[in-house]
């Protein structure tokens, strides 16, 4: 009774604490939002029209850079209070210039917003988004969003364009390493941990920064994986799979969003109304700030949608973008669009409100320099904690591929062991695309993280990568054909006990702009591999990626495959561990790896269509030179212990909320992580749903022998769903249930409601 006692005497005082937290949180909000209208209204037309402006700085650029003449006009702009935000400034000593000239030569002294695409860390870097989505983790996802925030906020940054949370089933397309892949329940936890993770609870302390859910919406889905290509989407799939975390994002307060490039349904997303005023503003009620994205006001020309620049800022500003990156399309036209009439003062004031609000939540109204600490700045970046997080986050984000006979963990005392390919000893790659301040080769290479256990290793590179050239501009630079360093590899395996293989995609292989239409191992990599093989089969293939990568040859041949995607700054640590089996593998696949790219797009939330079973005819939904089935499906995983599943249990007493559960037993002889994911499928519906969708997961750790009950409870919010206006719809009927170790292996059960 006193347990009980204390836990309601506990419960009261919590929710007295968040009632408080809430009251001054609703203060706060209306002490600034007084304070964001007491200055509106000393602000000319000009002047608020600049603060709708962002420019991007004078040194990198991260898209189509400005000429001369841009460049001068933009520094007077600074002085004359007509920018609003600048990006890719870092640095407090420069920010603290540029921020010096406009508080103290604009009229206003109204400070700028400096941004950054701070995507998986700042220096300190942590694995990519999609690899970072393996790791099914969601502590680990927003330690590392906080470490980038902490980094970020050190050099002077106040906002990050991230998290990317675009879903995509199509890996051809580069950005899938930016983005968490191809579910939008895993991408909806995700998006709202990194959200989280950037901003805290408090967005003027000076380890925070305001995060940015990009990109609204549906560029996950360009068609044919091309980069910037159109998309076409029906409304169903855009409000069920492509909006879902989003809306967790807002529902997280995400302070901003980022519409995009593309085209959906024929309107530039930049100049889509239905997708931002009317979903994002009106629905949801976002209060904060839209962006565009890097000129993508001008891009509605070449869509073929605005005639010129001035009718191109009139379509952005009525579809509710407020701010305008690189297009210099408000700058130059809105004050006349005004005059005109084709636009209203409100809606100009309601667009510097959500930026000027902003500003007053990150203190910068307080304090302009409240970033610009070059002490701080020293002490904050690499700190221990940091590459420990970045390490811990690496580790979780490795997924076992294959594991023949136990093959892997290695012993420690592992003799003569060969490490081939170039990835081994790189020490860029790992860092991956978007790696915003890192060093270059500042990332522990495998072949670093393997000397640290032994000493018994001997290197050959045998072959490149291809290499994608890290500056934006330039397009990729190729060695596709060179085999010339074979012999040696060779003749290192036929030498050795065990290879370790390290083969993959360069770091700038994946990323904006870096479509590709195959998604082998690029160059002669899989030459070599099986040049290797010829002599030794005892390979260890450590496959490092951007994106899902078709390796049905190493799948058929290699005993042991282990995904170390691009880990970032520890990632030669992390890998070792994992090799040696001081980390057991616990990561699980966020994406379909495809055994063809001409099964694209291949996902596993796809509908059934009329004719899904083998008939011995023709006449059913196949391929004639494929199997439909993925290499490896999604939430697929291995670990060097086993978990097996048994006891599945329904509970349908309280139709509001049915309990699922099952045991989960570490049946293997060492202890590991589980990641225990819930999938259901509705079975007859209105709107046909798909095979399969996850509907919750939980990961925990088992000692060898230890058993756990995992439990679920499925509610409206699980067993409803968007129709094609986005109205949520919840149907009774029957729900198959399957709780399992992967998205086809699981215990299954069915309930009606
Ligand atoms: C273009 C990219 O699409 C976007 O994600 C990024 O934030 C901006 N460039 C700024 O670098």
């Amino acid at each position: 009774r006193m347990r009980s006692y204390f836990i309601s005497m506990a419960s009261i005082f919590v929710a007295a604490v968040s009632l408080l937290t809430c009251q001054s949180n609703t203060a706060s909000r209306d002490a600034i939002d007084q304070r964001v209208d007491e200055l509106l209204a000393k602000m000319t037309l000009e002047e608020k029209i600049g603060q709708m402006n962002q420019y991007n700085g004078f040194w990198d650029v991260t898209g189509p850079a400005p000429n001369e003449e841009q460049a001068r006009k933009k520094y007077d702009h600074f002085k004359q209070g007509l920018v609003g935000s600048v990006l890719n400034v870092r640095g407090t000593a420069h920010v603290r210039k540029l921020q010096e000239l406009v508080v103290k030569e604009s009229r206003l002294g109204i400070p700028l917003i400096f941004g950054q695409d701070v995507i998986h860390g700042q220096e300190t870097i942590t694995p990519i988004p999609l690899a970072e989505a393996a790791s099914w983790d969601l502590a680990a996802i927003e330690k590392s969003a906080q470490v980038a925030a902490a980094e970020a906020a050190a050099i002077g940054l106040n906002w990050t364009f991230a998290p990317m949370i675009d879903i995509s089933r199509d890996p051809r397309w580069g950005r899938v390493m930016e983005g968490a892949g191809e579910d939008p329940y895993l991408g909806a936890k995700v998006a709202v941990a990194r959200v989280k993770g950037f901003q805290g609870n408090d967005l003027s302390a000076p380890n925070t920064i305001a995060a940015c859910a990009k990109h609204f919406a549906g560029y996950g889905f360009s068609e044919a994986g091309r980069d910037y290509n159109a998309v076409d989407i029906g409304a169903y799939t855009l409000h069920n799979v492509v909006l879902p975390p989003f809306k967790a994002a807002v529902d997280a307060d995400v302070k901003t969003v980022m519409n995009s490039f593309n085209v959906l349904n024929g309107v530039p997303a930049t100049g889509n109304k239905y997708l931002q005023r009317d979903i994002l503003k009106d629905r949801w009620k976002f209060n904060g700030l839209i962006v565009s994205d890097w000129a993508s006001i001008f891009e509605m020309i070449p869509h073929g949608h605005a005639r010129d620049l001035k009718q191109a800022a009139e379509l952005a500003i009525h579809a509710g973008n407020d701010m305008d990156m690189e297009s210099y399309a408000y700058v130059q036209h809105l004050k006349s669009l005004v005059e005109e009439g084709k636009v209203s003062e409100e809606q100009v004031n309601d667009a510097v409100r959500r930026i000027l609000r902003l500003k007053f939540e990150l203190g910068l109204f307080d304090d302009p320099y409240r970033y610009c600490d070059s002490v701080r700045e020293k002490s904050v970046l690499m700190q221990p904690d940091h590459l420990t997080a970045a390490l811990d986050v690496a580790r979780k984000s490795i997924v076992l591929l294959k594991n023949d006979r136990g093959f892997l963990p290695l012993n420690k005392a592992q003799k003569n062991i060969a490490v081939i390919g170039a990835l081994a000893a790189d020490k860029n790659s790992p860092l991956g695309n978007w790696r915003a301040g890192a060093d270059e080769n500042s990332a522990v290479s495998v072949l670093e993280g393997l000397q640290k256990y032994t000493l018994a290793i001997r290197y050959a590179k045998g072959a490149d990568v291809v290499v994608g050239k890290p500056e934006f501009i330039r397009e990729t630079a190729v060695n596709e054909t060179d085999s010339s360093g074979f012999r040696e590899a060779v003749a290192l395996a036929r030498q050795s006990d065990v290879v370790i293989m390290v083969l993959g995609e360069d770091g700038f292989l994946s990323g904006e702009g870096r479509s590709r239409t195959n998604l082998n191992l690029p160059g002669v990599q899989e030459r070599l591999l099986k040049a290797v093989h010829g002599v030794n089969k005892n390979i260890i293939l450590v496959l490092m990626n951007g994106r899902p990568l078709t390796i049905n040859w190493a799948n058929a041949n290699i005993p042991a495959i282990v995904e170390a995607w691009q880990l970032g700054t520890r990632s030669g640590d992390a890998i070792a561990q994992v090799l040696f089996g001081d980390y057991n593998p616990s990561g699980k696949l966020p994406m379909t790896f495809p055994k063809s790219v001409g099964q694209i797009p291949l996902y596993y939330n796809h509908f059934n269509t009329g004719r899904p079973d083998p008939t011995g005819l023709v006449f059913w939904s196949h391929y004639i030179d494929e199997t439909n089935e993925p290499l490896y499906p999604f939430g697929y995983g291995l670990s060097y212990s086993e978990f097996t599943y048994s006891d599945l249990k329904i509970d349908t007493t309280d139709r509001q909320a049915i309990n699922v559960s099952c045991t989960v037993t570490n049946t293997g002889r060492v202890a590991g992580e589980e990641v225990a994911q819930l999938y259901i499928r509705d079975r007859v519906s209105s709107l046909v749903r798909p095979v399969k969708e996850l509907k919750g997961f939980r990961k925990f750790s088992l000692e060898p022998g230890a058993s756990q009950n995992v439990q679920f409870v499925l509610t409206d919010a699980e067993l409803g769903f968007y129709d094609a206006d986005g109205q949520w719809l919840v149907e009774p009927g029957e729900f198959d249930v399957m709780i399992g170790t992967s998205s086809v292996k699981g215990l299954v059960g069915r309930f009606s409601r």
